[in-house]
Protein backbone atom coordinates (compact mmCIF):
# COMPACT_ATOMS: atom_id res chain seq x y z
CA UNK A 1 0.00 0.00 0.00
CA UNK A 2 1.28 3.31 -1.15
CA UNK A 3 1.75 5.90 1.64
CA UNK A 4 -1.06 8.20 0.07
CA UNK A 5 -3.63 5.29 0.57
CA UNK A 6 -2.71 3.98 4.25
CA UNK A 7 -4.34 7.33 5.86
CA UNK A 8 -8.06 5.72 5.11
CA UNK A 9 -8.34 2.30 6.58
CA UNK A 10 -9.27 -0.01 3.92
CA UNK A 11 -11.77 -1.86 5.81
CA UNK A 12 -13.03 -3.58 2.54
CA UNK A 13 -9.56 -5.68 2.49
CA UNK A 14 -9.68 -6.21 5.90
CA UNK A 15 -11.50 -9.44 8.01
CA UNK A 16 -14.69 -9.91 8.81
CA UNK A 17 -15.47 -9.71 12.46
CA UNK A 18 -17.46 -12.56 13.89
CA UNK A 19 -18.55 -12.34 17.38
CA UNK A 20 -20.08 -14.99 19.80
CA UNK A 21 -22.20 -13.30 21.82
CA UNK A 22 -25.33 -15.00 24.36
CA UNK A 23 -26.18 -13.39 27.82
CA UNK A 24 -26.06 -16.83 29.39
CA UNK A 25 -22.93 -18.65 30.07
CA UNK A 26 -22.73 -22.10 29.59
CA UNK A 27 -24.65 -22.16 25.84
CA UNK A 28 -20.91 -22.34 24.27
CA UNK A 29 -19.28 -19.59 23.37
CA UNK A 30 -16.00 -20.46 24.00
CA UNK A 31 -16.49 -23.49 22.74
CA UNK A 32 -18.00 -22.45 19.30
CA UNK A 33 -15.32 -20.11 19.16
CA UNK A 34 -12.38 -22.32 19.21
CA UNK A 35 -13.57 -25.03 16.75
CA UNK A 36 -14.78 -22.75 14.41
CA UNK A 37 -11.43 -20.88 14.17
CA UNK A 38 -10.15 -24.01 14.10
CA UNK A 39 -12.51 -25.57 11.23
CA UNK A 40 -12.14 -22.08 9.17
CA UNK A 41 -8.39 -21.29 9.70
CA UNK A 42 -7.68 -24.98 8.62
CA UNK A 43 -9.82 -24.64 5.27
CA UNK A 44 -7.77 -21.18 4.89
CA UNK A 45 -5.87 -20.79 1.80
CA UNK A 46 -2.06 -20.33 2.47
CA UNK A 47 -0.10 -18.11 1.15
CA UNK A 48 4.14 -18.97 1.39
CA UNK A 49 4.64 -14.86 1.72
CA UNK A 50 2.17 -14.17 4.51
CA UNK A 51 3.21 -14.64 8.49
CA UNK A 52 0.00 -13.72 10.01
CA UNK A 53 -2.54 -16.78 10.11
CA UNK A 54 -5.88 -15.53 7.70
CA UNK A 55 -7.87 -16.56 10.90
CA UNK A 56 -7.81 -14.74 14.61
CA UNK A 57 -9.84 -15.97 17.46
CA UNK A 58 -9.55 -12.87 20.11
CA UNK A 59 -11.15 -13.43 23.81
CA UNK A 60 -12.79 -10.22 25.20
CA UNK A 61 -13.19 -12.54 28.41
CA UNK A 62 -11.70 -10.61 31.47
CA UNK A 63 -10.82 -14.68 32.80
CA UNK A 64 -8.84 -15.83 29.77
CA UNK A 65 -11.22 -18.97 29.36
CA UNK A 66 -9.52 -19.24 25.26
CA UNK A 67 -6.46 -18.40 26.41
CA UNK A 68 -6.04 -20.73 28.74
CA UNK A 69 -7.28 -23.59 26.24
CA UNK A 70 -5.27 -22.09 23.13
CA UNK A 71 -2.16 -22.45 25.52
CA UNK A 72 -2.48 -26.11 25.26
CA UNK A 73 -2.53 -26.78 21.88
CA UNK A 74 0.72 -27.51 20.20
CA UNK A 75 1.87 -24.14 18.27
CA UNK A 76 1.89 -26.57 14.82
CA UNK A 77 -1.94 -27.49 15.74
CA UNK A 78 -3.47 -24.22 15.85
CA UNK A 79 -4.63 -23.10 12.36
CA UNK A 80 -5.22 -19.59 13.59
CA UNK A 81 -3.70 -17.00 16.00
CA UNK A 82 -5.12 -15.70 19.33
CA UNK A 83 -5.39 -13.51 21.23
CA UNK A 84 -7.20 -12.60 24.66
CA UNK A 85 -7.38 -8.52 25.46
CA UNK A 86 -8.52 -9.05 29.19
CA UNK A 87 -11.27 -6.40 28.43
CA UNK A 88 -8.74 -4.12 27.61
CA UNK A 89 -10.52 -1.75 24.43
CA UNK A 90 -8.42 -0.47 21.43
CA UNK A 91 -6.71 -4.09 20.81
CA UNK A 92 -8.99 -5.54 18.14
CA UNK A 93 -9.99 -2.06 16.28
CA UNK A 94 -6.45 -2.57 15.22
CA UNK A 95 -7.42 -5.96 12.71
CA UNK A 96 -9.57 -3.76 11.07
CA UNK A 97 -8.05 -2.98 7.65
CA UNK A 98 -5.63 -5.58 8.01
CA UNK A 99 -5.52 -6.78 4.75
CA UNK A 100 -3.55 -10.65 5.85
CA UNK A 101 -6.47 -11.47 8.23
CA UNK A 102 -9.80 -12.88 6.51
CA UNK A 103 -11.77 -13.29 9.61
CA UNK A 104 -11.85 -12.15 13.28
CA UNK A 105 -13.38 -14.59 15.60
CA UNK A 106 -14.33 -12.91 18.75
CA UNK A 107 -15.69 -15.33 22.19
CA UNK A 108 -17.39 -12.85 24.60
CA UNK A 109 -17.92 -13.13 28.05
CA UNK A 110 -21.86 -13.54 29.59
CA UNK A 111 -23.13 -10.16 30.53
CA UNK A 112 -26.20 -11.57 33.06
CA UNK A 113 -24.86 -9.40 36.32
CA UNK A 114 -25.04 -6.39 33.50
CA UNK A 115 -28.76 -4.45 34.48
CA UNK A 116 -31.21 -6.17 33.45
CA UNK A 117 -33.95 -3.67 34.54
CA UNK A 118 -32.75 -0.31 32.47
CA UNK A 119 -35.60 0.72 30.11
CA UNK A 120 -36.27 -0.19 27.04
CA UNK A 121 -34.60 1.89 24.18
CA UNK A 122 -31.32 2.22 26.30
CA UNK A 123 -28.49 0.51 26.17
CA UNK A 124 -28.56 -2.47 28.89
CA UNK A 125 -24.75 -3.26 28.92
CA UNK A 126 -24.06 -0.32 31.67
CA UNK A 127 -20.47 0.80 32.33
CA UNK A 128 -18.37 -1.53 33.69
CA UNK A 129 -15.15 -2.62 31.67
CA UNK A 130 -16.13 -5.53 30.35
CA UNK A 131 -19.56 -3.84 29.24
CA UNK A 132 -16.73 -0.94 27.22
CA UNK A 133 -14.68 -4.04 25.66
CA UNK A 134 -18.62 -5.45 24.56
CA UNK A 135 -18.95 -2.01 23.02
CA UNK A 136 -15.87 -1.93 20.98
CA UNK A 137 -16.86 -5.68 19.81
CA UNK A 138 -20.46 -5.05 18.73
CA UNK A 139 -18.93 -1.94 16.89
CA UNK A 140 -16.63 -4.22 14.75
CA UNK A 141 -19.40 -6.87 14.01
CA UNK A 142 -20.16 -8.34 10.78
CA UNK A 143 -22.08 -11.08 12.48
CA UNK A 144 -23.19 -12.47 15.51
CA UNK A 145 -23.07 -15.92 16.86
CA UNK A 146 -26.00 -16.48 19.41
CA UNK A 147 -25.46 -20.20 20.68
CA UNK A 148 -29.14 -21.56 21.88
CA UNK A 149 -29.49 -24.52 23.77
CA UNK A 150 -32.54 -27.38 23.59
CA UNK A 151 -32.62 -26.79 27.53
CA UNK A 152 -35.42 -23.24 28.02
CA UNK A 153 -33.08 -21.61 30.14
CA UNK A 154 -30.99 -20.50 27.51
CA UNK A 155 -33.89 -18.80 26.02
CA UNK A 156 -34.79 -15.71 27.25
CA UNK A 157 -31.12 -14.78 27.38
CA UNK A 158 -31.11 -15.40 23.69
CA UNK A 159 -33.72 -13.06 22.88
CA UNK A 160 -32.59 -10.42 25.46
CA UNK A 161 -29.08 -10.56 22.90
CA UNK A 162 -31.39 -10.53 20.35
CA UNK A 163 -33.65 -7.62 20.89
CA UNK A 164 -32.09 -5.51 23.14
CA UNK A 165 -28.08 -5.34 22.27
CA UNK A 166 -28.45 -6.99 18.50
CA UNK A 167 -31.04 -5.45 17.01
CA UNK A 168 -30.75 -2.13 18.05
CA UNK A 169 -27.36 -1.76 16.56
CA UNK A 170 -28.75 -3.54 13.26
CA UNK A 171 -26.02 -6.26 13.64
CA UNK A 172 -26.90 -9.13 11.43
CA UNK A 173 -27.14 -12.50 13.14
CA UNK A 174 -27.43 -16.20 13.35
CA UNK A 175 -29.16 -18.34 16.54
CA UNK A 176 -26.99 -21.79 16.79
CA UNK A 177 -28.42 -24.99 18.51
CA UNK A 178 -25.86 -26.38 20.61
CA UNK A 179 -25.55 -29.27 23.12
CA UNK A 180 -28.55 -31.23 21.80
CA UNK A 181 -28.09 -34.71 22.57
CA UNK A 182 -28.30 -37.10 20.19
CA UNK A 183 -29.75 -39.91 22.52
CA UNK A 184 -32.60 -37.72 23.85
CA UNK A 185 -34.36 -38.12 20.39
CA UNK A 186 -35.69 -34.70 18.84
CA UNK A 187 -38.36 -33.53 21.17
CA UNK A 188 -36.78 -30.95 22.78
CA UNK A 189 -34.60 -29.68 19.44
CA UNK A 190 -37.86 -29.35 17.91
CA UNK A 191 -38.96 -27.16 20.86
CA UNK A 192 -36.43 -24.98 20.49
CA UNK A 193 -36.20 -24.94 16.52
CA UNK A 194 -40.46 -24.01 16.71
CA UNK A 195 -39.21 -21.51 19.39
CA UNK A 196 -36.48 -19.84 17.40
CA UNK A 197 -38.82 -20.06 14.13
CA UNK A 198 -41.51 -18.64 15.90
CA UNK A 199 -39.50 -15.03 16.39
CA UNK A 200 -38.50 -15.05 12.96
CA UNK A 201 -34.74 -15.28 13.44
CA UNK A 202 -32.54 -17.04 10.93
CA UNK A 203 -30.89 -20.44 12.37
CA UNK A 204 -28.69 -23.04 11.25
CA UNK A 205 -30.65 -26.00 10.34
CA UNK A 206 -29.16 -28.32 12.18
CA UNK A 207 -27.88 -28.33 15.61
CA UNK A 208 -24.23 -28.59 17.02
CA UNK A 209 -24.15 -31.81 18.92
CA UNK A 210 -23.60 -32.65 22.23
CA UNK A 211 -20.55 -34.64 22.48
CA UNK A 212 -18.33 -35.78 25.35
CA UNK A 213 -14.74 -35.24 23.90
CA UNK A 214 -16.19 -31.37 23.48
CA UNK A 215 -16.34 -31.15 27.00
CA UNK A 216 -12.96 -32.64 27.70
CA UNK A 217 -11.19 -30.86 24.81
CA UNK A 218 -9.86 -27.72 26.71
CA UNK A 219 -8.31 -29.30 29.36
CA UNK A 220 -6.76 -31.54 26.80
CA UNK A 221 -5.73 -28.58 24.61
CA UNK A 222 -7.74 -30.12 21.82
CA UNK A 223 -10.08 -28.68 19.27
CA UNK A 224 -12.35 -30.46 16.88
CA UNK A 225 -10.16 -30.86 13.71
CA UNK A 226 -7.59 -32.57 16.24
CA UNK A 227 -9.86 -35.18 17.43
CA UNK A 228 -8.59 -38.91 17.29
CA UNK A 229 -10.16 -40.49 14.62
CA UNK A 230 -13.65 -42.26 15.41
CA UNK A 231 -16.92 -42.00 14.49
CA UNK A 232 -18.05 -39.03 16.93
CA UNK A 233 -15.00 -37.76 15.91
CA UNK A 234 -16.40 -36.84 12.58
CA UNK A 235 -20.02 -36.03 13.65
CA UNK A 236 -18.24 -33.46 16.17
CA UNK A 237 -16.30 -32.17 12.97
CA UNK A 238 -19.18 -32.11 10.61
CA UNK A 239 -21.32 -30.33 13.09
CA UNK A 240 -18.66 -26.96 12.74
CA UNK A 241 -18.17 -27.79 8.96
CA UNK A 242 -21.24 -27.46 8.76
CA UNK A 243 -21.25 -24.15 10.72
CA UNK A 244 -18.74 -22.86 9.13
CA UNK A 245 -20.18 -23.13 5.24
CA UNK A 246 -23.39 -21.18 7.37
CA UNK A 247 -21.63 -18.45 8.40
CA UNK A 248 -19.65 -17.44 5.45
CA UNK A 249 -22.98 -18.18 3.53
CA UNK A 250 -24.09 -15.48 6.08
CA UNK A 251 -21.72 -13.19 5.76
N1 LIG B 1 -21.46 -29.40 21.79
C1 LIG B 1 -20.97 -29.65 23.02
N2 LIG B 1 -20.82 -30.92 23.46
C2 LIG B 1 -20.34 -31.19 24.69
N3 LIG B 1 -19.98 -30.26 25.57
C3 LIG B 1 -20.10 -28.97 25.21
C4 LIG B 1 -20.59 -28.59 23.92
N4 LIG B 1 -20.62 -27.23 23.87
C5 LIG B 1 -20.16 -26.80 25.05
N5 LIG B 1 -19.85 -27.82 25.87
C6 LIG B 1 -19.34 -27.75 27.26
O1 LIG B 1 -20.27 -26.97 28.00
C7 LIG B 1 -19.61 -26.09 28.88
C8 LIG B 1 -19.96 -24.65 28.54
O2 LIG B 1 -19.45 -24.35 27.27
P1 LIG B 1 -18.66 -22.99 26.99
O3 LIG B 1 -18.22 -23.03 25.57
O4 LIG B 1 -17.63 -22.76 28.03
O5 LIG B 1 -19.85 -21.93 27.16
P2 LIG B 1 -19.77 -20.34 27.37
O6 LIG B 1 -18.47 -19.88 26.81
O7 LIG B 1 -20.97 -19.82 26.63
O8 LIG B 1 -19.90 -20.12 28.84
C9 LIG B 1 -18.13 -26.39 28.75
O9 LIG B 1 -17.77 -27.30 29.75
C10 LIG B 1 -18.02 -27.03 27.37
O10 LIG B 1 -16.94 -27.92 27.30
MG1 LIG C 1 -16.94 -18.75 27.70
Amino acid sequence: MSPAQTSAIDVAAGPKFIIVIQQKGGAGKSTITVNLAAVIGRSSIMQNDIEDAAVVAAGVDPQGSLESWADRVPEEALPFDYLVTRGEVGVLSKFKGDPARKRVLVDTPGFMEIDPDTAWGEDPLGGSRVADALREVLDLADLAIVPITPEWLSWAPAEFTIERILKPRGIPFLVVINLHDPRDGDTALDAVKTWIDERGYPRMADPIRKYKIHAHAAENGLTVVEYKESGTALRAREDFMNLALCVEQAL
